[in-house]
């Protein structure tokens, strides 16, 4: 019993990260595509409820569909024709208010199976996982939306705009990290395994994350702006840096810098070179140690829009 409330806890605290993702779109952001290789977003709204359907309800209790055109659609999205980009329009989805219908739908059914128990904890540690995962890269989807596409959380500006943190290098002592994961022991995903340990060595680094006004900075003073997206699309980030320039956009520029890859920034920026810490360091002497959590750092952000 104790086991099945703190999975329902851990469903209800995923579902309340994505739910919160999607009131950042306005109304038809929904139908937008901000990278071209991926789907719509209104692919993903669906598919969080229908990947848990067809894995809890569908596959696992055999319960019938009562979608099923909705359940196909949402878990394979619409194919792009063979070797091109996804050709499908707007057109080709349904409504929001038909996919938030079948969405209500599905939670309902799903949360109906946690509590008949009949279903294996792995595969509750999977839907929940699934959804965390595509928290975050949701997340960095509408990092790659215009800012007139996203609505501005109540609050998160204010939040935002306090005082300057004051900057300082810590020393982290030499230690020991342990990586991956025990097998037989609880849910894991396959590049997760095996538990190993690696000697870290002592070293200093950044108390906070660079920010979009330090990496200003480094771009003024000639740097190439970092490139985003895919191999397909480089998005050059100057769209997300280079508004910061006027004053009023504070908040921006005191923001961590999201988007920019980690190892890039660290070749680029080489007076940064400490603050980008690599995964053994995470996990190692490093965890705990950082004023900031990086775990799904990107979903629990936001760029105002300003
Ligand atoms: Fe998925």
């Amino acid at each position: 019993m104790a086991r099945q409330s703190q999975l329902a806890e851990a469903l209800a605290d995923a579902r309340r990260r994505t739910d919160e993702l999607f009131t950042l779109l306005v109304p038809d952001a929904f139908y937008d595509r901000p990278i071209p290789e991926r789907h719509r977003n209104i692919f993903y709204f669906g598919h969080l409820e229908a990947f848990d359907w067809n894995l809890i309800c569908r596959k696992t209790l055999d319960l019938p569909s009562f979608h099923p055109e909705f359940d196909k659609l949402f878990e394979f999205g619409i194919d792009p024709p063979a070797g091109r980009l996804p050709e499908d329009q707007p057109k080709d989805w349904p409504s929001v208010a038909e996919v938030n219908r079948y969405n209500t739908r599905v939670r309902q059914a799903v949360t109906r199976a946690l509590t008949s128990g009949d279903v294996p904890e792995q595969l509750w540690r999977v839907a929940i996982e699934h959804r965390l995962m595509h928290a975050e890269t949701f997340a960095y989807m509408l990092h790659n939306l215009p800012a007139d596409r996203k609505i501005e959380p109540p609050g998160v500006a204010a939040r935002i705009l306090g005082p300057p943190v004051s900057r300082a290098m810590l020393e982290v002592p030499a230690g020991q990290a342990t990586l991956g994961r025990k097998r037989g022991n609880g849910f894991g995903w396959d590049n997760e395994f095996d538990e190993h340990t690696v000697d870290v060595p002592a070293f200093a680094i950044d108390n906070y994350k660079v920010t979009n006004g330090d990496y200003l900075e480094f771009v003024k003073a000639g740097a190439p702006p970092a490139l985003l997206g895919t191999p397909r699309r480089r998005v050059a980030p100057a769209n997300h840096v280079w508004p910061c320039a006027a004053p009023t956009h504070l908040a921006r520029l005191r923001h961590p810098a999201a988007g920019v890859q980690l190892r890039r920034l660290d070749r680029q920026i080489p007076a940064h070179r400490a603050a980008v810490p690599s995964r053994r360091l995470f996990a190692g002497p490093y965890a705990g140690f950082h004023p900031h959590s990086y775990a799904h750092s990107y979903a629990r952000s936001y760029e105002p829009r300003l």
